[in-house]
């Protein structure tokens, strides 16, 4: 039986969350914009959903806005805000942390080309903000915006996101917190409370691919991305995605529901394979140390590239990741474990593993077998 451990690229659909979807794609359900009986139920429909999203993050129904996915929620909120700023209030300073998902980094570097000041959050060895470097660069001149994500895709690694917040608030800044990882591992609302505006996606807790959130608090000014029909009250124009909402708002139920066992079951996997990777001498797990989400495991062991090693597990039925998904064939080490301060040989070495709801402790087993054959047929050869 092939084993996935790649749940921190993508989760398959739950089929709660697919019999859910089914009568928005096979109607009768009509464009959420028409007054008609068939628009208005799918209007009712996504306002559910909405109230669904909001449950999970702590947040209004009305501070959820629809987005195609996590890459467009980042795009809009600094691109976004950047025009809302351009609008009327001055430019400033931007700033990103180092191990940001590229939706986030490329979105706020294309804002320099606009007369933004975009600066890098320097990232300390355990994956966690550098505070002395941090605060210092708060302290050197106001900002407008900072981005750091709740929890990192690769290594697992939380931020301190109270702390960021409060130290961001009195520079004079909002926090834009990339929460596509957090979401359905670890409590959302904590995040929300401090942040000003949030990103989500559905097909990372389980729902469909290409649909996500932002949230915005009221306090925050956006120009929309995409400037059409008047829809989700001027900010996102574009018909929705019914199905895909209906999905992703019953992913975001199951989430809440089922977060402290889904958290469970997936922190006695990462501590079974972290025990059988601590026995390997010489191996690293990145960001041990720091507080991490229960499904994610990055490490490196010695003598193996990354790259290599994915390739012979995925010979032997286990798929795993080197990196982000995103970066993966890009023959360029990871940009995170760069961020904390390793040599790019160490970062060449990293393999990801991230657990979802259908990985067993048999199947982390098999992976620690055939990780011990792999490293024997090595020493022989
Ligand atoms: C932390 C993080 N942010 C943003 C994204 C982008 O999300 P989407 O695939 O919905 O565009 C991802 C997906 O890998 C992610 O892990």
């Amino acid at each position: 039986m092939p084993i996935y451990f790649d749940n921190n690229a993508t989760t398959p659909l739950d089929p709660r969350v697919l019999e859910a979807m089914q009568p928005y794609l096979l109607g009768p359900y009509g464009n959420p914009s028409s007054v008609h009986r068939y628009g208005r139920a799918a209007r009712d429909a996504i306002e559910a959903a909405r109230v669904q999203i909001a449950t999970l993050a702590g947040a209004q129904a009305a501070e959820v806005t629809w987005t195609g996915g996590a890459t467009e929620s980042n795009n809009f909120a600094l691109k976004g805000y950047a025009e809302a700023a351009a609008a009327g209030v001055a430019k400033g300073r931007m700033l990103y942390a180092a191990t940001e998902h590229p939706s986030v980094m490329e979105a706020a570097e294309s804002l320099r080309s606009r007369g933004w000041q975009v600066e890098v959050i320097a990232i300390a060895r355990d994956g966690r903000i550098d505070w002395p470097k941090f605060e210092a660069q708060l302290a050197a001149a106001p900002v407008r915006l900072a981005a750091v994500m709740a929890a990192n895709n690769e290594t697992g690694v939380i931020q301190d996101l109270t702390r960021v917040a409060q130290l961001v608030h009195a520079a004079g800044g909002y926090l834009l917190a990339d929460a596509v990882q957090a979401a359905g591992k670890i409590a959302l609302p904590e995040c929300w409370q401090v942040g000003d505006l949030m990103s989500l996606s559905a097909h990372k807790i389980y729902g469909p691919k290409g649909v996500g959130a932002l949230l915005v608090k009221s306090h925050v000014e956006l120009s929309p991305l995409l400037h059409g029909g008047g829809q989700e009250r001027g900010l996102r124009g574009g018909t929705e995605n019914v199905a895909g909402i209906v999905g992703f708002g019953v992913a975001a139920e199951l989430a809440q529901q089922e977060l402290a066992q889904r958290a469970a079951q997936a922190l006695a996997l990462r501590q079974q394979l972290e025990a059988g990777l601590r026995a390997i001498d010489g191996s690293i797990i990145f960001g041990d140390g720091a507080p991490r989400l229960p499904n994610t495991v990055q490490f490196a062991i010695p003598d193996w590239e990354g790259e290599a090693l994915l390739m012979a597990l995925d010979r032997k039925g286990i798929a795993v990741s080197s990196g982000s998904a995103c970066a993966s064939g890009t023959g360029e080490p990871s940009h995170v474990l760069l961020g904390m301060g390793y040599p790019r040989a160490t970062a060449f070495g990293a393999i990801r593993v991230s657990f979802g709801l259908a990985n067993s402790a048999t199947e982390v087993d098999r992976l620690l077998d055939v990780l011990r054959s792999l490293r024997a047929e090595r020493a022989a050869a």
